[in-house]
């Protein structure tokens, strides 16, 4: 049966395909935003379900997973760090794929979703502790310390999800040691 307003699946197909069909596949390399498993879209429908007012996402990369969570979120801001410096060249992160997320942005047609290139981790943990927000995505650095910094950062929303929790052996060791994350495939989801 055919349903005039599209369901997230829909959504999210339709709107990695405008991406996709603009940039290439490339564009979703380093993303959480893959529609191939489904992962995706249990963690799409716990934030529906939450509907936060404003979610912010740790860990920018192109922009492409913040856009998908501007389909479930009111509002999202995504933050990166302009000191990141990818392990090899071509390989994703910091300043350089931080620049194609204006025209991520355009492309996917959102209004709701903003992005923040902090100078460096100190600037980055004042705009958590100023922003006022009810949800959060941590997919930053995927190092045991920052996954933990990161998490104390933005625990004080109650909603926490995180990604890479089964393929970063470092992710996962950190979720060890937070406890009562609940997990499916590569997310994981804690909340108070
Ligand atoms: C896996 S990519 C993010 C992908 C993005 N969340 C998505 O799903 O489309 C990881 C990003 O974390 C950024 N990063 C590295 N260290 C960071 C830190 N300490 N804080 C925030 N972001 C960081 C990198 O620059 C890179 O863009």
């Amino acid at each position: 049966m055919s349903s005039e307003i599209p369901s997230i699946a829909e959504q999210v197909d339709s709107l990695l395909a405008r991406l996709t069909g603009r940039f290439g596949a490339k564009i979703l390399v380093a993303t959480a935003a893959r529609n191939d498993t489904p992962d995706l879209l249990w963690a799409l429908y716990k934030i529906a379900y939450h509907n936060p007012l404003h979610m912010v996402e740790i860990g920018t990369c192109h922009g492409v997973m913040a856009t998908v969570l501007g389909l479930v979120a009111q509002h999202v801001t995504t933050v990166d760090v302009a000191t990141y410096v990818p392990a090899h060249a071509g390989s994703p992160g910091g300043p350089t794929a931080f620049a194609r997320v204006a025209d991520v942005f355009e492309v996917a047609g959102l209004d709701n979703v903003w992005a923040v290139l902090a100078e460096n981790e100190a600037e980055k943990q004042r705009f958590l502790r100023a922003s006022p927000f009810d949800a959060a995505f941590i997919d930053g650095l995927h190092e045991t310390d920052a996954v933990l910094a990161d998490f104390e950062a933005v625990r004080k929303c109650g909603f926490v999800l995180f990604h890479n929790v089964s393929s970063h052996a470092k992710v996962k060791t950190a979720i060890e040691q937070i406890g009562d994350v609940t997990c499916f495939g590569n997310f994981g989801l804690w909340r108070e």
